[in-house]
Protein backbone atom coordinates (compact mmCIF):
# COMPACT_ATOMS: atom_id res chain seq x y z
CA UNK A 1 0.00 0.00 0.00
CA UNK A 2 1.33 3.38 -1.23
CA UNK A 3 1.39 6.23 1.78
CA UNK A 4 2.83 9.22 1.19
CA UNK A 5 5.68 10.70 3.57
CA UNK A 6 5.87 14.37 4.37
CA UNK A 7 7.88 16.98 3.22
CA UNK A 8 11.01 16.07 1.25
CA UNK A 9 14.01 13.64 0.59
CA UNK A 10 17.42 15.43 0.53
CA UNK A 11 20.07 13.30 -1.28
CA UNK A 12 23.13 15.60 0.26
CA UNK A 13 26.02 16.52 -1.53
CA UNK A 14 28.97 13.97 -0.98
CA UNK A 15 31.55 15.56 1.39
CA UNK A 16 28.92 18.44 2.15
CA UNK A 17 26.07 16.79 4.57
CA UNK A 18 27.20 19.04 7.50
CA UNK A 19 25.86 22.13 5.63
CA UNK A 20 22.41 20.19 4.70
CA UNK A 21 22.24 19.01 8.12
CA UNK A 22 22.53 22.52 9.58
CA UNK A 23 20.41 23.94 6.76
CA UNK A 24 17.65 21.09 8.28
CA UNK A 25 18.00 21.97 11.56
CA UNK A 26 18.08 25.30 11.54
CA UNK A 27 14.68 25.23 9.29
CA UNK A 28 11.61 26.63 10.48
CA UNK A 29 9.32 23.65 10.13
CA UNK A 30 10.52 22.81 14.10
CA UNK A 31 10.92 19.74 13.36
CA UNK A 32 14.55 17.67 13.36
CA UNK A 33 15.33 16.05 10.10
CA UNK A 34 14.98 12.07 9.90
CA UNK A 35 17.62 9.73 8.38
CA UNK A 36 17.24 6.57 6.63
CA UNK A 37 20.77 5.75 5.59
CA UNK A 38 22.18 8.84 3.62
CA UNK A 39 19.15 10.68 3.11
CA UNK A 40 17.66 13.55 5.09
CA UNK A 41 14.01 13.44 5.34
CA UNK A 42 12.26 16.51 6.70
CA UNK A 43 9.27 19.20 6.45
CA UNK A 44 11.58 22.20 4.94
CA UNK A 45 11.46 23.23 1.85
CA UNK A 46 14.12 23.11 -1.22
CA UNK A 47 14.72 25.94 -2.88
CA UNK A 48 13.03 25.60 -6.12
CA UNK A 49 14.70 26.82 -9.87
CA UNK A 50 12.48 29.92 -10.92
CA UNK A 51 10.27 30.04 -8.01
CA UNK A 52 12.37 32.60 -6.28
CA UNK A 53 10.79 35.58 -5.20
CA UNK A 54 12.50 38.77 -3.15
CA UNK A 55 10.84 36.66 -0.21
CA UNK A 56 13.50 33.55 0.41
CA UNK A 57 12.41 31.92 3.67
CA UNK A 58 15.09 31.67 6.14
CA UNK A 59 14.64 27.64 5.89
CA UNK A 60 15.04 27.53 2.42
CA UNK A 61 17.51 24.53 1.28
CA UNK A 62 20.16 24.58 -1.00
CA UNK A 63 22.95 22.12 -0.40
CA UNK A 64 21.40 18.74 -1.71
CA UNK A 65 22.19 16.67 -4.65
CA UNK A 66 18.94 15.96 -5.30
CA UNK A 67 15.54 16.48 -3.64
CA UNK A 68 12.35 13.79 -3.60
CA UNK A 69 9.58 15.92 -4.38
CA UNK A 70 6.89 13.33 -3.92
CA UNK A 71 8.05 11.14 -1.97
CA UNK A 72 5.81 8.04 -0.48
CA UNK A 73 6.94 4.10 0.77
CA UNK A 74 5.12 1.62 0.28
CA UNK A 75 5.10 -1.80 1.03
CA UNK A 76 5.31 -4.95 -1.26
CA UNK A 77 5.58 -9.06 -0.86
CA UNK A 78 7.43 -9.75 -4.07
CA UNK A 79 9.95 -8.10 -6.50
CA UNK A 80 7.64 -7.93 -9.38
CA UNK A 81 5.23 -6.01 -7.19
CA UNK A 82 7.77 -3.72 -6.22
CA UNK A 83 8.78 -2.92 -10.04
CA UNK A 84 5.14 -2.72 -11.09
CA UNK A 85 4.29 -0.43 -8.49
CA UNK A 86 7.22 1.84 -10.05
CA UNK A 87 6.57 0.65 -13.66
CA UNK A 88 2.68 1.67 -12.89
CA UNK A 89 4.11 5.32 -12.14
CA UNK A 90 6.56 6.32 -14.53
CA UNK A 91 8.97 4.86 -16.80
CA UNK A 92 12.25 6.92 -15.66
CA UNK A 93 13.29 4.98 -12.36
CA UNK A 94 16.55 5.79 -10.80
CA UNK A 95 17.93 3.53 -7.98
CA UNK A 96 19.75 4.77 -4.99
CA UNK A 97 20.05 2.26 -2.77
CA UNK A 98 22.31 2.20 0.84
CA UNK A 99 21.20 -1.53 1.91
CA UNK A 100 19.08 -4.60 0.09
CA UNK A 101 21.48 -4.42 -2.53
CA UNK A 102 20.90 -7.44 -4.12
CA UNK A 103 16.83 -7.23 -3.99
CA UNK A 104 17.74 -3.93 -5.05
CA UNK A 105 19.38 -5.11 -8.24
CA UNK A 106 16.48 -7.56 -8.70
CA UNK A 107 14.24 -4.67 -9.03
CA UNK A 108 16.37 -2.50 -11.47
CA UNK A 109 16.58 -5.68 -13.88
CA UNK A 110 12.21 -5.21 -13.84
CA UNK A 111 12.61 -1.56 -14.63
CA UNK A 112 13.58 0.06 -18.31
CA UNK A 113 16.75 0.67 -18.16
CA UNK A 114 18.43 3.99 -17.77
CA UNK A 115 21.17 4.93 -20.15
CA UNK A 116 24.60 5.04 -18.41
CA UNK A 117 26.46 6.75 -21.57
CA UNK A 118 28.50 10.21 -21.01
CA UNK A 119 26.53 12.99 -22.24
CA UNK A 120 27.88 14.51 -25.60
CA UNK A 121 27.43 18.60 -25.42
CA UNK A 122 25.49 20.42 -26.00
CA UNK A 123 23.29 18.23 -24.45
CA UNK A 124 19.73 19.44 -22.88
CA UNK A 125 18.12 17.61 -19.96
CA UNK A 126 15.43 15.62 -20.81
CA UNK A 127 11.77 17.36 -19.81
CA UNK A 128 10.23 13.88 -18.49
CA UNK A 129 10.15 13.20 -15.08
CA UNK A 130 13.34 11.42 -13.50
CA UNK A 131 12.17 9.31 -10.36
CA UNK A 132 14.19 8.19 -7.54
CA UNK A 133 13.53 5.32 -5.35
CA UNK A 134 15.21 2.93 -2.72
CA UNK A 135 14.87 0.22 -0.45
CA UNK A 136 14.31 0.77 3.16
CA UNK A 137 13.87 -3.02 4.52
CA UNK A 138 13.86 -6.45 1.91
CA UNK A 139 9.75 -5.07 1.67
CA UNK A 140 9.86 -1.00 1.99
CA UNK A 141 10.60 1.49 -0.96
CA UNK A 142 11.10 4.52 -0.53
CA UNK A 143 10.37 6.25 -4.06
CA UNK A 144 9.34 9.80 -5.47
CA UNK A 145 8.06 10.05 -9.12
CA UNK A 146 9.25 13.90 -9.34
CA UNK A 147 13.10 14.91 -7.85
CA UNK A 148 14.57 18.49 -8.34
CA UNK A 149 17.27 17.07 -10.63
CA UNK A 150 16.48 16.08 -14.04
CA UNK A 151 19.64 14.33 -13.89
CA UNK A 152 19.74 10.62 -12.32
CA UNK A 153 20.49 11.13 -8.78
CA UNK A 154 21.30 14.52 -9.82
CA UNK A 155 24.86 13.46 -11.47
CA UNK A 156 25.62 14.44 -15.09
CA UNK A 157 28.76 13.29 -16.71
CA UNK A 158 29.66 15.00 -19.69
CA UNK A 159 32.01 12.96 -22.73
CA UNK A 160 34.64 15.40 -21.69
CA UNK A 161 37.63 16.80 -24.07
CA UNK A 162 40.32 15.76 -22.36
CA UNK A 163 43.03 17.47 -25.11
CA UNK A 164 41.79 21.40 -25.57
CA UNK A 165 40.78 22.53 -22.39
CA UNK A 166 43.03 24.07 -20.72
CA UNK A 167 41.21 23.23 -16.93
CA UNK A 168 38.05 20.63 -16.61
CA UNK A 169 35.93 23.67 -14.81
CA UNK A 170 34.23 23.76 -18.20
CA UNK A 171 32.23 20.79 -16.99
CA UNK A 172 30.25 23.05 -14.59
CA UNK A 173 29.70 25.71 -17.43
CA UNK A 174 28.20 22.92 -19.35
CA UNK A 175 25.88 21.30 -16.76
CA UNK A 176 24.67 24.86 -16.12
CA UNK A 177 23.68 24.91 -19.98
CA UNK A 178 21.92 21.46 -19.99
CA UNK A 179 20.55 22.03 -17.28
CA UNK A 180 18.68 25.15 -18.26
CA UNK A 181 18.67 24.30 -21.73
CA UNK A 182 20.06 28.06 -22.28
CA UNK A 183 23.50 28.78 -23.69
CA UNK A 184 25.48 31.71 -25.75
CA UNK A 185 24.89 30.98 -29.26
CA UNK A 186 27.00 32.82 -32.10
CA UNK A 187 28.54 36.02 -31.68
CA UNK A 188 27.09 36.54 -28.16
CA UNK A 189 29.04 38.48 -26.11
CA UNK A 190 30.34 37.00 -23.24
CA UNK A 191 32.52 38.16 -20.17
CA UNK A 192 34.44 35.71 -18.70
CA UNK A 193 35.49 36.78 -15.20
CA UNK A 194 38.50 34.44 -12.99
CA UNK A 195 38.93 33.25 -16.49
CA UNK A 196 42.29 31.45 -15.95
CA UNK A 197 43.48 29.38 -17.13
CA UNK A 198 40.79 29.15 -19.55
CA UNK A 199 37.94 26.34 -19.02
CA UNK A 200 35.06 28.20 -19.10
CA UNK A 201 36.42 30.74 -21.87
CA UNK A 202 37.45 27.38 -24.41
CA UNK A 203 33.47 26.31 -24.01
CA UNK A 204 32.27 30.13 -24.78
CA UNK A 205 34.68 30.31 -27.57
CA UNK A 206 33.39 26.47 -28.71
CA UNK A 207 29.66 27.98 -29.08
CA UNK A 208 31.32 30.34 -31.31
CA UNK A 209 30.31 33.08 -29.11
CA UNK A 210 33.15 36.28 -28.61
CA UNK A 211 34.80 35.90 -25.48
CA UNK A 212 36.05 38.77 -22.97
CA UNK A 213 38.41 36.83 -20.53
CA UNK A 214 38.77 38.75 -17.55
CA UNK A 215 41.59 37.92 -14.71
CA UNK A 216 44.73 38.92 -13.04
CA UNK A 217 46.48 36.29 -14.64
CA UNK A 218 46.82 35.12 -17.91
CA UNK A 219 44.98 32.75 -19.96
CA UNK A 220 46.55 29.35 -21.86
CA UNK A 221 48.24 31.04 -25.22
CA UNK A 222 46.45 28.70 -27.21
CA UNK A 223 43.23 30.47 -26.38
CA UNK A 224 44.71 33.84 -27.08
CA UNK A 225 45.14 32.73 -30.90
CA UNK A 226 41.18 31.61 -30.86
CA UNK A 227 39.71 34.92 -32.98
CA UNK A 228 36.97 35.62 -30.82
CA UNK A 229 38.56 35.59 -27.63
CA UNK A 230 40.38 38.40 -26.12
CA UNK A 231 42.01 38.67 -22.64
CA UNK A 232 41.66 41.63 -20.29
CA UNK A 233 44.21 41.69 -17.56
CA UNK A 234 42.30 43.10 -14.61
CA UNK A 235 40.80 42.88 -11.01
CA UNK A 236 37.26 41.89 -12.22
CA UNK A 237 35.34 43.92 -9.92
CA UNK A 238 36.81 46.95 -10.45
CA UNK A 239 35.35 46.61 -13.97
CA UNK A 240 32.21 48.91 -14.40
CA UNK A 241 29.81 47.43 -16.53
CA UNK A 242 30.18 50.95 -18.23
CA UNK A 243 33.75 49.95 -19.18
CA UNK A 244 32.53 46.52 -21.02
CA UNK A 245 29.42 47.68 -22.57
CA UNK A 246 26.87 45.59 -23.71
CA UNK A 247 27.11 41.83 -23.17
CA UNK A 248 24.95 38.83 -23.68
CA UNK A 249 26.39 36.58 -20.57
CA UNK A 250 28.48 36.91 -17.66
CA UNK A 251 30.03 33.99 -16.32
CA UNK A 252 32.12 34.05 -13.44
CA UNK A 253 33.89 31.90 -11.28
CA UNK A 254 36.52 34.04 -9.08
CA UNK A 255 37.59 33.30 -6.23
CA UNK A 256 35.88 35.40 -3.72
CA UNK A 257 33.88 35.94 -0.44
CA UNK A 258 30.18 35.50 -2.13
CA UNK A 259 29.24 39.29 -0.73
CA UNK A 260 32.00 40.54 -3.12
CA UNK A 261 30.09 38.79 -5.71
CA UNK A 262 27.14 39.80 -5.05
CA UNK A 263 27.65 43.48 -5.16
CA UNK A 264 29.52 43.22 -8.27
CA UNK A 265 26.31 40.88 -10.03
CA UNK A 266 23.70 44.13 -8.29
CA UNK A 267 25.89 46.37 -10.26
CA UNK A 268 25.64 44.68 -13.77
CA UNK A 269 22.07 43.79 -12.88
CA UNK A 270 21.31 47.38 -12.35
CA UNK A 271 22.89 48.81 -15.58
CA UNK A 272 20.92 46.78 -18.10
CA UNK A 273 23.78 45.99 -19.63
CA UNK A 274 23.51 41.88 -19.61
CA UNK A 275 20.98 39.93 -19.67
CA UNK A 276 22.28 36.41 -18.71
CA UNK A 277 24.36 35.12 -15.83
CA UNK A 278 26.10 32.28 -14.51
CA UNK A 279 28.21 32.73 -11.52
CA UNK A 280 30.02 30.65 -8.87
CA UNK A 281 29.45 31.09 -5.41
CA UNK A 282 32.43 30.45 -3.61
CA UNK A 283 32.13 29.50 -0.13
CA UNK A 284 35.68 30.79 1.64
CA UNK A 285 35.49 28.19 4.94
CA UNK A 286 32.08 28.51 6.53
CA UNK A 287 29.11 28.25 3.75
CA UNK A 288 27.45 31.93 3.48
CA UNK A 289 24.09 30.85 3.67
CA UNK A 290 23.11 34.67 3.83
CA UNK A 291 24.60 35.73 0.61
CA UNK A 292 23.10 32.78 -1.06
CA UNK A 293 19.66 33.73 -0.01
CA UNK A 294 20.10 37.34 -1.63
CA UNK A 295 20.93 35.70 -4.93
CA UNK A 296 18.19 33.34 -5.06
CA UNK A 297 16.00 36.21 -4.07
CA UNK A 298 16.75 37.49 -7.43
CA UNK A 299 13.37 36.67 -9.14
CA UNK A 300 14.03 34.04 -12.21
CA UNK A 301 16.78 33.22 -10.49
CA UNK A 302 18.30 29.38 -9.89
CA UNK A 303 20.95 28.51 -6.83
CA UNK A 304 22.01 25.05 -7.19
CA UNK A 305 24.70 22.60 -6.47
CA UNK A 306 25.90 21.39 -9.39
CA UNK A 307 26.95 17.98 -9.99
CA UNK A 308 30.60 19.58 -10.87
CA UNK A 309 30.79 21.94 -8.20
CA UNK A 310 32.55 21.73 -5.50
CA UNK A 311 32.39 23.81 -2.33
CA UNK A 312 30.27 26.02 -4.04
CA UNK A 313 27.00 27.21 -5.69
CA UNK A 314 26.32 27.97 -8.51
CA UNK A 315 23.16 30.97 -9.17
CA UNK A 316 22.11 30.82 -12.95
CA UNK A 317 19.91 33.33 -14.49
CA UNK A 318 19.46 33.53 -17.89
CA UNK A 319 15.41 35.24 -18.43
CA UNK A 320 15.97 35.96 -22.00
CA UNK A 321 18.32 33.70 -23.30
CA UNK A 322 16.94 30.44 -25.39
CA UNK A 323 18.54 27.78 -26.56
CA UNK A 324 19.13 27.18 -29.96
CA UNK A 325 17.32 23.51 -30.98
CA UNK A 326 19.84 23.22 -33.05
CA UNK A 327 22.50 23.23 -30.54
CA UNK A 328 20.67 20.58 -28.71
CA UNK A 329 21.06 17.02 -29.16
C1 LIG B 1 38.71 28.81 -10.12
S1 LIG B 1 39.75 29.80 -11.03
C2 LIG B 1 38.85 29.96 -12.53
C3 LIG B 1 38.89 28.76 -13.44
C4 LIG B 1 38.35 29.08 -14.81
N1 LIG B 1 36.94 29.38 -14.76
C5 LIG B 1 38.57 27.98 -15.79
O1 LIG B 1 37.61 27.51 -16.38
O2 LIG B 1 39.72 27.60 -16.04
C6 LIG B 1 39.55 31.35 -10.31
C7 LIG B 1 40.28 32.48 -10.99
O3 LIG B 1 39.86 33.69 -10.39
C8 LIG B 1 40.92 34.60 -10.55
N2 LIG B 1 40.67 35.77 -9.70
C9 LIG B 1 40.65 35.87 -8.35
N3 LIG B 1 40.32 37.11 -7.98
C10 LIG B 1 40.11 37.81 -9.11
C11 LIG B 1 39.69 39.14 -9.39
N4 LIG B 1 39.44 40.01 -8.39
N5 LIG B 1 39.57 39.52 -10.68
C12 LIG B 1 39.83 38.66 -11.68
N6 LIG B 1 40.20 37.39 -11.48
C13 LIG B 1 40.34 36.96 -10.20
C14 LIG B 1 42.14 33.78 -10.18
O4 LIG B 1 43.30 34.38 -10.71
C15 LIG B 1 41.80 32.44 -10.83
O5 LIG B 1 42.38 32.35 -12.09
Amino acid sequence: MDAPVKGWVYQPVPGFESHLARELSEGGSGCAPQRAGPFYLSETPPFMPNGASPDIPRDTVFWFQNCWLEPFQAVFASISEAASILRGIQRNWVAALFTQYRRGALIMKKLPPLSAKRRPFPWRAPDSPMGAWTLLDAHTLLASPRCSSPFPNGTLEFEEDKIHPPSRAYLKLWEAFALTGAMPGKHDRCLDAGASPGGWTWALAMLDATVAAVDRVSIDDALLTLPNVSFIKHDAFTLKPEDIGRIDWLCCDVICYPPRLYEWVEKWLASGLCDNFVCTIKMQGEPDFETTRRFAAIPGSRVTHLHHNKHELTWIYAPVASASPSALR
